[in-house]
């Protein structure tokens, strides 16, 4: 099973390759598609075959650093229909509008805006494609490498803060934590933002499991930690990124794991024989005040962790802030289409065994089934926007930020 959504062969700055893990065909096939030029770039992002904020800023801009290697190679044709490729100036202005043209993949997640106007930067002070496509290597290299370097800190951070939290509580006892969407190694570098806390969150707690297996059950090793021992990821409809990749992914590393329907958080919560203490969310885009954009049904997840009296955390590297934008009323939320939800797709599974059926070819036979009357109209947002009224903590690379007294979040430190 693999669990890299990007394949970046960076070892020559030359002849970079790039591929993308469909992630449509998961969690029963695994294939790769090759990003050449900026319209792979978009049709990847806008079909969804790649996904998760941060993902989606790093393959736009890798899709960037394809067309711009392949701008330099002078049999290319393809490219020669969109540039004239007689001086630097005119590729400047029409990479320019290209840059504009991936920007409208997907509008929610800020993360491909923030990287965009770095690149725009870069462009700009450019002299000559070679010394733009040098600077943009650099770019994008550190634009990974920091992601998948502040996702274990932001992992760690979370973990640490939770814990301390129910230490301050006397709270000493196994508990399970609830998470949306995916926001893991598929949708990162690696690692993953809300489920790298609950990484981090497991390994401490399967640390202190085999201390104890390790020791003499009469003197049971007691580090007075409370640990999380199970994990409650939601199915996430109607794209299922928590069915499909998330449960996908804590199976990979073995952690326990219990996928539930949307609809039944609160029967759950209601009736869980292990106390569940807290709620790890990713974000799409995070604004001065603290509001959020994430996946479609966390803003419910909020409301229902606040009636319950469990932590909601919202898990997010710095590339995730939008210091623009006021408040959520600001957030352009994006609507996909009818079909994405009255279609399921999937893969055709054999009933009696439970395991995906063959084609010909020998590959799982994969498909859509209609679930809803082919007339009805339907709201499909990708997204919603909660209040930061209903959030607990932004857990970021450099720190947990909470609330002051007036309940209201100091982000400042972010805004650069
Ligand atoms: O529509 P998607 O699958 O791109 O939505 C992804 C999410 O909402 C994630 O929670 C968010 O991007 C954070 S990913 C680390």
């Amino acid at each position: 099973m693999s669990l890299e959504a990007i394949l970046f062969d960076r070892s020559d700055l030359q002849n970079v390759s790039v591929k993308v893990l469909d992630q449509l065909l998961l969690p029963y096939t695994t294939a790769y598609v090759p990003i050449n030029t900026i319209d792979d770039g978009y049709r990847v992002i806008k079909l969804m075959q790649v996904r998760g904020a941060p993902a989606i800023a790093i393959v736009g801009s890798l899709s960037v650093l394809s067309e711009a290697q392949l701008l330099g190679n002078e049999n290319f044709t393809q490219t020669q229909t969109f540039y004239d490729t007689s001086d630097f100036d005119r590729i400047r202005s029409t990479l320019k509008q290209r840059l504009a043209f991936l920007l409208d993949s997907r509008p929610t997640a800020v993360n491909l805006s923030n990287a965009l106007s770095e690149i725009e930067k870069i462009l700009k002070n450019s002299d000559t494609l070679e010394s733009f496509r040098r600077q943009l290597y650099e770019f994008v290299c550190q634009l990974i490498d920091d992601d998948l370097s502040n996702n274990v800190k932001m992992g760690n951070n979370g973990a640490e803060f939770l814990l301390k939290q129910l230490k301050s509580e006397s709270f000493d006892q196994d508990f399970a934590v609830l998470t949306i969407c995916n926001t893991g190694s598929l949708a990162t570098s690696g690692y993953g933002t809300a489920l790298g806390v609950i990484r981090s969150l497991w390994k401490d707690a399967s640390a202190q499991l085999s201390q104890e297996q390790n020791s003499d059950k009469k003197r049971k090793v007691d580090r007075g930690g409370a640990k999380m021992t199970h994990v409650f990821p939601l199915e996430t409809r109607p794209y299922n990124q928590g069915s499909r990749l998330t449960a996908y992914e804590l199976v990979h590393d073995n952690i326990p794991a219990t996928l539930i329907p949307d609809s039944s958080i609160t029967y759950r919560i209601a009736t869980s024989d292990i106390p569940i203490k807290a709620a790890f969310v990713g974000a799409d885009r995070i604004v001065r005040n603290g509001d959020t954009a994430n996946k479609i049904g966390t803003y419910q997840l909020a409301l229902i962790c606040k009636q319950f009296g469990i932590k909601f955390f919202v898990t997010a590297p710095k590339t995730t802030i939008d210091s623009v934008t006021e408040t959520g009323a600001g957030i352009v939320v994006e609507e996909r289409k009818a079909d994405e939800f009255k279609h399921v797709a999937g893969t055709v599974i054999d009933g009696a065994t439970g395991e995906p059926q063959l084609s010909g070819d020998g590959k799982p036979m994969a498909g859509k089934v209609g679930v809803a009357p082919v007339g009805v109209s339907v709201w499909n947002p990708a997204f919603d926007v909660t209040p930061h009224e209903l959030i607990d903590g932004i857990v970021t690379e450099v720190g947990v930020y909470t609330k002051d007294a007036e309940g209201n979040f100091d982000l400042t430190d972010l805004f650069e």
